[in-house]
């Protein structure tokens, strides 16, 4: 029996994982409608370089959620259980959603600008990993946690009402986002064959570095806006351990020790404005 046939004709109902039923069900509670539930004809309160600034920085969340539309799409087909393919079904559609907003947004804003190169290699590289366990790591644990981090540290500096609401949805649906890592990653990395650690920590040491080089790429824009990314990168490495707290097993999770002191060697050696 291939193992389509295994999953789709499993007689037994699901119960493995009650948690990440609580978390669909949230998932469903917390619907919201982008095109509705945003009051997109208010005006812009930004000055044309703030407009500029923050579209070339949103042009690269903007990339972000599509890729991540598609990898939970890719994931609810790969991974093997029933209510991790339910929760991520979610994820599908709330990605979705985050692709329109930021379309709407951009629009208003100026427009789409080009990718960097660091992102546009992230986000392919995630996206053309068919490991499973890998996948999750790398959108639901590392770039969903960066995104999260980045939009309050956007959210803090801008004070644009309509900006600030788009970021205040999308960020709500994130932190689910990362909930699905803590929840369900655990189980699929008790299962990893012993001979698929090294490609997951490989993986890992290249997006992160991939990642840090794409932050980096926004440190201008970032500087103009008045961003703390410095402090972000800080926060957000802070919730990456939180994460990694909750998990019943790190096992294959690539760990970098003093990680703080790179970000504060990196920010030293950019040149300030
Ligand atoms: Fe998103
Ligand atoms: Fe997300």
């Amino acid at each position: 029996m291939s193992y389509a046939d295994a999953a789709l004709f499993e007689e037994r109902l699901p119960d493995r994982f009650p948690k990440l039923v609580t978390l669909y069900e949230k998932a469903k509670r917390d619907f919201w409608d982008e095109s509705t539930a945003i009051d997109w004809d208010q005006e812009l309160t930004l000055s044309m370089e703030h407009r500029v600034a923050l579209a070339r920085l949103l042009s690269i969340t903007y990339y972000g959620e599509r890729a991540a539309m598609t990898i939970a799409g890719q994931l609810v087909a790969l991974v093997p259980d029933e209510e991790a393919k339910q929760v991520l079904s979610c994820q599908v559609v709330e990605e979705a959603k985050h692709v329109g907003a930021f379309q709407r947004l951009l629009k208003k804003l100026d427009r789409v600008h080009p990718p960097s190169t660091f992102s546009r290699r992230l986000l392919v590289d995630i996206i053309e990993t068919d490991e499973p366990t890998a996948k999750l790591a790398g959108m639901n644990l590392f770039v969903e946690n960066i995104a999260n981090h980045s939009f309050h540290a956007l959210r803090d500096a801008v004070s644009d009402p309509l900006v600030r609401q788009v970021l205040d949805y999308v960020a709500r649906d994130e932190k689910k986002h990362t909930a699905v890592a803590v929840l369900y990653l655990p189980s699929l990395l008790e299962r990893l064959p012993p001979h698929k650690l090294a490609y997951l920590y490989a993986k890992q040491a290249k997006w992160l570095t991939l990642g840090m080089m794409m932050v980096k790429d926004g440190y201008k824009d970032a500087q103009i806006l008045g961003v703390d990314l410095a402090g972000a990168g800080q926060r957000a490495l802070k919730q990456h351990y939180k994460l990694r707290e909750q998990m019943k097993t790190t096992r294959g999770l690539l760990d970098v020790p003093h990680f703080d002191k790179v970000i504060d060697k990196i920010v030293e050696l950019l040149p300030r404005r």
